[in-house]
């Protein structure tokens, strides 16, 4: 059974307030002590089109957010005709009848409350632009969230607007919170917060991961700002500094990369963050890197593509080019956080594969972990393992070679400038010294010593690499990656809850891949699911081609996160093909 919660979506048009009136929401009844998750989805344009902010509250930690809700808050017509259909049975619609003129849609099992947000905005605040201010204010009512705290959060918010915008935007929330009185009745929810909820933040994933990596000793930064990763530059440019770090917004994409590869050459920790199209423009830079074996963390938040795609929705698209995009074949390293959680944990991770393994590491977050916001336990530090490149012993030192060719692949680095160590770090194919050397020789020897790195690392079994949730006596199992986890670990949930024991491994690491971990989930089933947000199954491509099976490949590149019922009703069917039913009547003795 699912814990109580409550789930509510806003929509507007963009430029509206719609994300601000979700966002002040959330956060205050997090401050009040429930859990929140936040899901949004906006325009590509900065004005206009349809903005949605959806909501979780509850008493209880969250795993998804899923796509259906008992609430909606219309502004607009266009919000009511697109999202009355994904309300959960019994929902209410409050809805502006200034601007939704048309109900004919809405089916009748959903009550419809008209709120006039535009009129009350209008006599209350003295400006329309308060309508989602009424509508904080109805809200923050509907689910017994404070006041006070709303109106403090609003007061951080706008101060910066002045005085007569922030009297204007507290005279509405106001009048939206006293016409909730009025007319909430029997639909208010009231969660009670849980007392052991423990030290909890509200942080998004994008802004999890920056902190991840200032937690590994991040001390370069430089990015070229691309929807959805443009908040992890902003959020570096303004922390990154306080520790000691630079942050350089370059001029595109391609000098960014460029220039975390020189701060590496140079023994600083550095990173980018892009998405989709940058990533391919840093390409044949992150194959650069691989090759100079430098350390680098590249973050990827993917979105919707090929190309410039859908820019502000969810997919999980570019892990191909992010395992096999290079030109020849160059090592790397990519990990996948699941949570808003991982993002931070994983990307600090990151950072120790690279500066361990010498090699660029791609994070591969997503559209949906970027801009959702969720309360997570406060991050621990001392979790955080950082490690350092490898130097050279004062014996290697006597004839220094970069590239040395070592049982594990990795060969001691040293900062520019050090006496007795010499060295350059070219594209060209090299020697161990560094020197261009281009015999079929040298290259296969380099080859070896470069992807012995990656057998180095697909050795270690560490917990780190994959969440593993086996079920005794289960014949299924999912496997999934990045951000569907929520939505399969609730799947199993329910699927359990009708009796079908199905078993859920999700790596963190998918390439090179936690082998000996996978073996071991898919022997112990009959049927393995691959759940993953793409058209083509990449995921379950690189899978089948590695360990030779045969899956049933569940695939969404709808825009939007997939839905714990989407998963369930693909268990149920790969169930019911392990089990027919038997036919009505039918005998099954020998005759
Ligand atoms: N009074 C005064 N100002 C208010 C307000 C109020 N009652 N309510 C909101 N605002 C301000 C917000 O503070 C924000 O201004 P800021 O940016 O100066 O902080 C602005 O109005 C927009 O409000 P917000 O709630 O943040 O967003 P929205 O729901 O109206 O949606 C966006 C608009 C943010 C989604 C849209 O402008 C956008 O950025 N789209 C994405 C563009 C993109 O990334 N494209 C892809 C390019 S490849």
């Amino acid at each position: 059974m699912s814990a109580p919660h409550v789930l509510i979506r806003i929509g507007g048009e963009g430029g509206e307030g719609i994300i601000s009136t979700g966002d002040l929401l959330s956060r205050a009844a997090s401050r009040q002590g429930l859990c929140i998750m936040t899901y949004r989805t906006y325009p590509a344009e900065i004005k206009g089109g349809l903005a949605q902010f959806q909501m979780k509250l509850a008493s209880d930690p969250i795993r998804s957010i899923g796509l259906r809700f008992q609430h909606l808050m219309a502004f607009n017509q266009e919000a009511l005709d697109a999202f009355h259909d994904g309300m959960l049975k019994g929902g209410t619609i409050y809805y502006d009848p200034a601007e939704c003129p048309d109900l004919s849609k809405v089916s009748g099992e959903i009550e419809r409350v008209p709120i006039p947000l535009t009129d009350l905005a209008k006599e209350k605040g003295g400006s329309i632009r308060g309508k989602n201010m009424v509508a904080l204010g109805f809200l923050s009512r509907l689910a017994s969230v404070d006041l006070e705290t709303v109106a403090g959060l609003v007061r951080e918010k706008f101060k910066r607007k002045g005085e007569k915008v922030l009297d204007s935007n507290l005279a509405s929330l106001n009048a939206g919170y006293d016409l909730g009185d009025q007319t909430i009745d029997g639909r208010g929810v009231k969660l009670t917060p849980k007392s052991q909820r423990g030290q909890s933040i509200v942080i998004s994933g994008n802004e999890a991961t920056m902190l991840g990596a200032l937690a590994a000793g991040c001390k370069y930064m430089a990015g070229y700002p691309i929807t959805p990763a443009s908040s992890i530059l902003e959020f570096a440019t303004r922390h990154l500094p306080r520790f000691g770090g630079t942050v350089v917004q370059a001029e595109d994409e391609i000098s960014a990369m460029a220039s975390c590869i020189g701060a590496s050459f140079v023994g600083k920790k550095a990173m980018t963050a892009t998405s989709g199209p940058g990533l391919m423009l840093k390409g044949e830079l992150i194959t650069l890197a691989s090759t100079q074996e430098l350390p680098v963390v590249i973050i990827d938040v993917q979105r919707g593509g090929p190309s410039t795609g859908l820019p502000t929705k969810q997919e999980q698209s570019d892990l191909k080019f992010a395992i096999y995009g290079t030109a020849g074949e160059a090592p790397k390293i990519v990990v996948a956080p699941a949570t808003v959680e991982d993002c931070f944990y994983l990307t600090a991770k990151a950072f120790s594969l690279a500066e361990e393994y010498q090699m660029p590491v791609i994070v591969l977050s997503d559209t949906n972990l970027a801009v959702r916001t969720e309360t997570v336990p406060e991050f621990d530090v001392s979790r955080v393992d950082v490690a350092e490149r490898l130097r050279p012993t004062p014996e290697q030192m006597k004839d220094y070679k970069r590239y040395e060719d070592t049982p594990t692949g990795v060969s001691p680095i040293i900062d520019p400038g050090t006496p007795g160590g010499l060295h350059i770090a070219p594209g060209l194919e090299h020697d161990e010294y560094g020197t261009p050397c281009y015999t079929g020789v040298n290259h296969t020897k380099m080859n070896a010593k470069r992807f012995r790195k990656l057998e180095t690392l697909s050795k270690r079994a560490e917990e780190w690499m994959a969440d593993w949730a086996p079920v005794e006596g289960a014949e299924l199992c999912i496997i999934g990656w990045g951000s569907t986890k929520g939505a399969i670990q609730e799947a199993c949930q329910m699927a359990a809850e009708r009796g079908i024991r199905v078993s859920h491994f999700h790596p963190r690491i998918v390439a090179p891949l936690p082998e000996a971990q996978i073996r071991e989930a898919l022997s112990k089933v009959k049927k393995v699911i691959v759940v993953e947000e793409n058209f083509t199954g990449q995921f379950s491509h690189f899978l089948k081609a590695k360990f030779k099976f045969d899956p049933v490949e569940v695939l969404r590149s709808m825009g939007v996160p997939i839905t714990p019922d989407e998963v369930l009703e693909e268990i149920v069917k790969v169930h019911e093909t392990l089990h027919p039913a038997k036919p009505q009547g039918a005998s099954y003795a020998h005759r």
